[in-house]
Order: structure tokens, then C-alpha cells, then sequence
């Protein structure tokens, strides 16, 4: 259930076009907070939220109060995903169609911790089992260093709520994504971490196993 007056539903293709403003300026918003901080522009985002409309398989989660949109989700197979986040599953062997790839949720922060961010995850994980080809559900999140001195105090992060879900994290399986943190003077290459979750309870692939290195099946600290 969504917070109340809240409606969140899942939008596809064209449907998503005139929500491409409200959607990038979302993600500006919302990214340039930690861990992101991301220094972005609309202008780039929107055009980057293209692949959303024009990817076949992708779908994207909106939570509306009222006409406003307030939070977004997104996801699409990852032979459609992009070529970062697709660089590893191809380094380590893996079939892309296995894969179902969860690009970003941005929720404002007046609207978290009301359940919105769990109904992102079953609409996606519902629409990946309605498209009938992926057996693991991914997605990646920024690491940033323990000591990082730009670490609010107190910040909380996302894991437990990803392991609530049923994801579980393989430090070694890693994307690089580059973007300008708010605090640099341009891009540099950041390091993302890979979450899983089998949606039919199957093992990662063998092949997976037999690279260490490349992917840690094992229970996570
Ligand atoms: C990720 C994000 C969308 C999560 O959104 P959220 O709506 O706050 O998450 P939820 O409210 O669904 O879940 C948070 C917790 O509240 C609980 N919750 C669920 N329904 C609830 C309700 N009605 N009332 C209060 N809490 C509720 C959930 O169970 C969850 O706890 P759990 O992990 O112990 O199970 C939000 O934190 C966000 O935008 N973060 C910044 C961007 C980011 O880092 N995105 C992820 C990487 S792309």
C-alpha cells in the first residue's frame, strides 16, 4: 500500500514522454543528495530518460499526489540496459536475457518511509515476471569509501531495505559509471555494487561460481 492520496502506477512508451521533465527533474533532485551527489542537469537527464520510452521492455513506476509526480522507479531488461551497467554480466559470461535490470528509484523526501519504495519493487518485479524472460531481478548502488568525509551524520543506508526485499549484495560484481559529484570540477569514474534476487528461488548462474573474483554468491557480511 502507498501513503495515502498517493497513487503509484506503471507507465510505458510513449505514456512517458510528457513525464520526461518532471521525471529528470526528480532525479537532479533527488541524486545530488548522498551517497549520489550528483551534480546533473535536466537538460541531460531528460534526454537520458529517452531510453525509457524508447526501450521495448522498460517500464517506469510513478508515485503521484495528485497531478504531481513525486517519485519514480525505473526497469528494463538488461540486453536494453545500458552499456555500463550490461559491462560486467558480458565480462563475466552471463546471458543478458537472465537479467532484468532496475535502474533508479528517486522518492521525495517528504513522501519515503510510507511503503512507496516497496510497491517500486513489486511493480518492477511484476512487470519482469510479466515480460516472461528474466529468472534474477539486479540492480547497482553506489559505493562510497567508509570515511567519506561528505557522509552526513547519521545517514542510514538502503541495504537493510534492500535485504528486506529479498536482494542480496555481491560487493565483488561491480559496474563503473562516470558522473560529476557536486563537490568536483568534472566527471570521474564511480564504483556501483550489484544486488540479486532470483525470481523463481534458482542458484546464479554456475559459470558465475567458477569466476571468484568476478562475483561473490556467497552469504555477504
Ligand atoms: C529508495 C527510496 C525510493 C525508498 O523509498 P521509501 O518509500 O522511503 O521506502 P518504503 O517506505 O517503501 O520502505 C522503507 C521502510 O518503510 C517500511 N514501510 C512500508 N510501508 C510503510 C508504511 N505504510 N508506513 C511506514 N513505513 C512503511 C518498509 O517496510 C521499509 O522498511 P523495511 O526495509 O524494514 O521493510 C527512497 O529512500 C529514495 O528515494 N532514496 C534516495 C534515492 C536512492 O538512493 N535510490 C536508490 C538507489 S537508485
Amino acid at each position: 500500500m502507498a501513503a495515502d492520496g498517493v497513487t503509484v502506477a506503471v507507465e510505458r512508451g510513449a505514456a512517458l514522454a510528457p513525464l520526461l521533465g518532471a521525471l529528470a527533474r526528480l532525479r537532479v533532485t533527488v541524486f545530488r543528495a548522498w551517497p549520489y551527489l550528483y551534480d546533473g542537469s535536466e537538460a541531460y537527464e531528460a534526454d537520458y530518460l529517452q531510453t525509457y520510452v524508447k526501450a521495448p521492455g522498460a517500464a517506469v513506476a510513478v508515485a503521484r499526489d495528485g497531478a504531481s509526480v513525486v517519485g519514480a522507479s525505473t526497469c528494463l531488461p538488461m540486453a536494453e540496459a545500458s552499456a555500463d551497467a550490461r559491462a560486467p554480466f558480458l565480462a563475466a559470461g552471463l546471458s543478458l536475457a537472465d537479467f532484468f535490470y532496475f535502474g533508479e528509484s528517486v522518492l521525495l523526501d517528504a513522501y519515503r518511509g510510507q511503503g512507496i519504495g516497496v510497491r517500486f519493487f513489486e511493480l518492477r518485479e511484476a512487470h519482469a515476471l510479466a515480460l516472461g524472460q528474466a529468472r534474477f531481478c539486479t540492480f547497482c548502488a553506489v559505493q562510497r569509501a567508509a570515511d567519506d568525509p561528505r557522509r552526513p551524520p547519521g545517514a542510514i543506508g538502503l541495504d537493510g531495505f534492500w535485504a528486506h526485499r529479498g536482494y542480496v549484495k555481491h560487493p565483488a560484481f561491480t559496474a563503473r559509471m562516470r558522473w560529476k559529484d557536486v563537490d568536483e570540477a568534472g566527471e570521474t569514474p564511480k564504483t556501483l555494487t550489484f544486488w540479486m534476487k532470483s525470481l523463481f528461488g534458482d542458484a546464479l548462474p554456475p559459470g558465475l561460481l567458477r569466476r571468484p573474483g568476478r562475483l561473490n554468491t556467497g552469504p555477504q557480511p
